[in-house]
This record gives structure tokens, C-alpha cells and sequence, in this order.
């Protein structure tokens, strides 16, 4: 690892060699500062003075392959298609509204970070051709809908940033998870009122589930006000689905989390304790302090106490009935693995609830 020092004279040496190469005021008529090496374009204070981003004394487009223009476009650049080779491309901070951004001719592109641009409208990737992109930030826009369908051709995506845009509605959701190299996606929305158009079904989640299946596989996923009681399979269906699949699913989302606020599903005894007994099955050496574990919640019937959906106590907060003995016993025999021990009396009432049974 390099010292302090060394970093500090590196840090210098780039800065004079990236000096050596300015042009100041490359652009006439505009404040623009530009940083121009062989491979790379960077545009610093042009305040918004841009309709375009042909450089006249930049004569070979072909070998640029890195473009940072931050705050300075006021629409989307009709040129841009000359600089056929760019693999990251900030142009964050710029104006680009309800202009339709196509980005089928830039086959190369590996980063593009289009943050705060005012979008209103997620840009179009053509099919076979922005399969590079790797990461993708589209955060702080205008955006209400997203459709997972506008990123089915991205299959080397690793992370997207979606989070500060008013989302409405999330579509295709399935498409989003079925990715495969997604490790990160935000889609935290500045907007409360969220929906989740049609729910995953049971074969959807099949789909994703042989994805998901790798050890190594790395996800996660945050959300505001989209329950994940309505993104998982529904409780009273996980008779229908195999033990392992509902393992895979919790264990993938483990470092997921799932923020509620006024949408908070109410807790229930029966859905709670099957969704308490998958978790116990999760093979997963910290998931008592997982973010799926500490953000996702029900609402207790005061209306007001979120409480932790996978916690043993909810159940016993709850003061649920108990009908349906015999199925309990999975989620006690689990309740070794459990860092506390809230569960004792109750364990003790149950046997002592058996020998009243017994004795009359
Ligand atoms: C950009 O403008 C600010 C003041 O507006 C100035 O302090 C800064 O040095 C400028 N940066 C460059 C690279 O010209
Ligand atoms: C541009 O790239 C070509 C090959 O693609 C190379 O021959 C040429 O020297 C490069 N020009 C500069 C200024 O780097
Ligand atoms: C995109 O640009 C914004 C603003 O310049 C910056 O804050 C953000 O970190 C960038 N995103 C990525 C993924 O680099
Ligand atoms: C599992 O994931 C790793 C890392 O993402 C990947 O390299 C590997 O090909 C995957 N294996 C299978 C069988 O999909
Ligand atoms: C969750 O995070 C931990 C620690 O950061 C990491 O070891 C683990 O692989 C992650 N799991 C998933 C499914 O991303
Ligand atoms: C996951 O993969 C293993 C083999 O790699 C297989 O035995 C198992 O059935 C798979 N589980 C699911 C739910 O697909």
C-alpha cells in the first residue's frame, strides 16, 4: 500500500501532468475550462454555456474514451455519436428535460452517470449494443415509472442508481432481479405513494431463484414504502414452494433493505410465524444484524409499533394464539441458533399450557 507521502507526490505528479495538457477556454464565447490528455475530456465551470458538445480543436473523437462535462449542457448533445469510443461519460447536472436520449451509437460505454439531469424519462439502450454498461446513475431526475424492461439488455449492469426521483410505480421488478451481474440497486423515491405493478408471480420467482442460486452471487437492493411482504412470495403460498427456493430468496436479500412507512403491513399471527421459520432456515452466520433483518417490519395493532418482521419477540409481542401446536415446533427447535432468549417463558408457558392439556 503506498504511504501518505507517496500518494500526496502522486496525486501532484497527475495533477501536472493532467496541467500539461490544459487548454484554458478551449470553447469560445463560454466560461468552459477544458482537460484535455489523449484519451480524456474534461470540461470544468461552463455554467450551462453548452448546446453541444463539439470541442474545434479536439480532431480525433475516436480517442476519447472518457468525457466529464458536469453542470454544463442545455440539452441533450447532438455530437456526441463523433466520440464513438467512450467508456465513462459524466455529463451530471445538465439540462436534458423530456429530450429523448438514445445512446445506441456509443457501444463502449461502461459508466454513464446522467444524475440530476431533469429527466423525465429513462433513455433508451438499444438491445445488442450497450451491454457494456456497468454502471448506470439516473439518481436525482424526475422520473415516476420504472420499467425493469428499459434495462433488460444491460446484462453486465452491476450497480443503478435510481434513488431520488418521485417513482409512482415500479413495473417489471422481475426483470430488475433477474439481471445477470446486478449487485446494487437503489430505488429509494422521494415519493411516499408507491406501488408495485404486478406482483412477482411463483414462476417469476423461479426464474430468479436460478439466478440467484451461486454462492457468490452479491445483491442487494433498497427501497422506501414498498413492503417486502409484497415482493416475496406471499405467505400462505410457501406450502407451494420448495423450503430451498424461500432459503435462496431471504439469503440474497440479506443485506436488503425494505424502508415502510404509512404501508406497513399490520402483523399477523400465522403469516408471521411461517415468515419467522423461513428465516430460521436461513444459513447465514449474521443475520440477526442484517439490514433485511433490522429494516423490515410489521405493524403491530396499535397502529403505531413497527415491529421486525423475522424477530421471535414480534410473535410474542403479538400475544398470538396457539393454534396449530405441532407446526410450531420448527421455529422452536430453531430457537437455539437465537442470540436472545426472549422465547423462555414462553416455551415454558407452552409446556405448561400441554400438561394442563394432559392433565384434563
Ligand atoms: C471555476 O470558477 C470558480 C469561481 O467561479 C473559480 O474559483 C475556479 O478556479 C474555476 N475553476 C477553473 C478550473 O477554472
Ligand atoms: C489516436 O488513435 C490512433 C489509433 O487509433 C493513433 O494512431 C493516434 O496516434 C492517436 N492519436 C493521438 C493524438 O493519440
Ligand atoms: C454522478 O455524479 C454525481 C454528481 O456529479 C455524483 O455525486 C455521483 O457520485 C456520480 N455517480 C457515480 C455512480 O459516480
Ligand atoms: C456465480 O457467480 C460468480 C460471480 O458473480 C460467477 O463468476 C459465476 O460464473 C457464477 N456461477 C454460476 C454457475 O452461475
Ligand atoms: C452481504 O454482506 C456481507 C458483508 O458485507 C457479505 O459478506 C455477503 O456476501 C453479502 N451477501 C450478499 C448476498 O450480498
Ligand atoms: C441450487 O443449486 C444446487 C446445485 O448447484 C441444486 O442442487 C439445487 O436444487 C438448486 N436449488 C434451487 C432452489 O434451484
Amino acid at each position: 500500500m503506498l504511504k501518505a507521502h507517496q500518494s500526496f507526490l502522486l496525486i501532484l505528479l497527475t495533477i501536472i501532468a493532467t496541467k500539461s495538457y490544459a487548454i484554458s477556454s478551449c470553447i469560445p464565447n463560454t466560461p468552459c475550462q477544458c482537460y484535455l490528455t489523449q484519451y480524456s475530456l474534461k470540461l470544468l465551470n461552463c455554467s450551462y454555456a453548452l448546446s453541444d458538445l463539439l470541442i474545434p480543436d479536439l480532431k480525433i473523437p475516436q480517442n476519447i474514451t472518457r468525457i466529464i462535462a458536469t453542470n454544463a449542457l442545455i440539452r441533450w448533445p447532438s455530437q456526441l455519436c463523433k466520440y464513438a469510443n467512450i467508456q465513462i461519460l459524466d455529463l451530471s447536472g445538465s439540462y436534458f428535460n423530456f429530450q429523448f436520449i438514445d445512446l445506441s451509437c456509443l457501444t463502449h460505454l461502461i459508466h454513464l452517470n446522467l444524475s440530476n439531469t431533469q429527466l423525465h424519462e429513462i433513455p433508451h439502450f438499444k438491445n445488442d449494443v450497450s451491454n457494456h454498461l456497468q454502471i448506470l446513475d439516473l439518481s436525482n431526475n424526475h422520473l415516476k415509472t420504472i420499467d425493469g424492461i428499459y434495462f433488460q439488455s444491460l446484462n453486465n449492469l452491476i450497480s443503478l442508481f435510481l434513488q431520488n426521483n418521485p417513482i409512482e410505480s415500479i413495473v417489471h421488478l422481475e426483470v430488475l432481479f433477474n439481471l445477470a451481474n446486478i449487485e446494487s440497486i437503489n430505488l429509494i423515491s422521494s415519493n411516499l405513494d408507491l406501488t408495485l405493478k404486478q406482483p412477482l408471480t411463483l414462476n417469476q420467482w423461479s426464474d430468479i431463484v436460478r439466478t440467484w442460486n451461486n454462492t457468490s452471487k452479491s445483491f442487494s437492493i433498497r427501497m422506501k414504502n414498498i413492503p417486502l411482504q409484497t415482493i416475496i412470495p406471499a405467505a400462505d403460498k410457501f406450502q407451494t414452494i420448495s423450503i430451498d427456493t424461500m432459503k435462496i430468496i431471504l439469503k440474497t436479500l440479506i443485506n436488503s433493505t425494505f424502508m415502510t412507512m404509512y404501508n406497513t403491513p399490520k402483523c399477523d399471527c400465522s403469516n408471521l410465524r411461517t415468515y419467522q421459520r423461513m428465516f430460521s432456515f436461513v444459513d447465514h452466520q449474521r443475520k440477526y444484524s442484517s439490514s433485511l433483518f433490522q429494516s423490515t417490519t410489521c405493524l403491530m395493532s396499535d397502529r403505531i409499533t413497527h415491529a421486525r418482521l423475522f424477530d421471535r419477540r414480534t410473535y410474542i409481542d403479538l400475544r398470538c394464539p396457539l393454534l396449530g401446536r405441532m407446526s410450531f415446533f420448527p421455529l422452536l427447535a430453531s430457537s437455539s441458533t437465537s442470540s436472545h432468549y426472549a422465547l423462555v417463558p414462553f416455551v415454558v408457558f407452552c409446556l405448561f399450557l400441554l400438561w394442563i392439556e394432559k392433565k384434563f
